[in-house]
């Protein structure tokens, strides 16, 4: 059993510790430093009643390689807004859509480098189709797309503009999915697991 005051007593003391990395040079949790300024980040999508938004934030700003300075992050504009300044956006920055996010950011000489698209799954080709035309590097949710030949149109559009296209399978990286793809690798052949998949043990 844990002795909760003992707990508490140590949390306590962790707090009032000095933190080891300090945010201001930008390095990493790991230590090293690869950017020499973080990447001026945005979101479309991710608002506060979100499901996947807060793991794209805690993710992109916890080793300081982004911050986060404009988005348009809700359906609701006044509420997207509200949500921003509470992320430390500037409320002039947080955008009704996604076109007048691009659009303005575009105009900025401190514009937004890099956009994360996390919508609906229907509207992720749009999104990212005209964040890369705006010459924006992307972070999409999955999917990123309905057809091949969209994801074609992306590919080719990301090649031309020399922009990444970053896609979010959260759970590609659980343990029990890489055991499973180790043991019983999916055939493209068949396109089907070969057998049940069951819990390692
Ligand atoms: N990788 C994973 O493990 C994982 C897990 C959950 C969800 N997802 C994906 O993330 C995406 C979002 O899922 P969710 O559950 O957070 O959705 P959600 O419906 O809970 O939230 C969507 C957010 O986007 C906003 N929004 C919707 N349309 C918009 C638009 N056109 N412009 C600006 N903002 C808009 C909404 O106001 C809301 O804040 C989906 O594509 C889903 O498949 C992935």
């Amino acid at each position: 059993m844990y002795d909760r005051g003992t707990l508490g007593h140590r949390f306590k003391l962790l707090l009032s510790l000095p933190p080891l990395i300090t945010n201001k040079d930008n390095i990493m949790i790991n230590g090293s430093k690869p950017l020499a300024h973080p990447i001026r980040w945005s979101m479309v999508g991710g608002g506060s009643l979100s499901q996947i938004g807060y793991s794209h934030r805690s993710a992109a700003l916890r080793d300081h390689c982004f911050t986060l300075v404009a988005g348009a992050f809700d359906l609701d504009t006044q509420r997207g807004r509200t949500f921003g300044a509470q992320l430390g956006v500037n409320p002039d920055r947080c955008y009704p859509d996604y076109l007048s996010l691009f659009e303005e950011e575009a105009r900025r000489a401190d514009g937004i480098q890099a956009v994360t698209v996390a919508t609906p799954n229907g509207t992720h080709f749009a999104i990212t189709k005209a964040a890369l035309e705006a010459g924006l590097h992307v972070v999409c949710e999955k999917p990123l797309c309905f057809t091949v030949q969209q994801a074609h149109h992306l590919r080719d559009l990301a090649r031309e503009r020399r922009r990444v296209v970053g896609l979010a399978y959260g759970y590609a990286g659980h343990q029990m999915i890489c055991i499973c793809a180790s043991r019983w690798p999916w055939t493209p052949q068949t396109g089907v697991w070969p057998r049940p998949c069951p819990i390692p043990t």
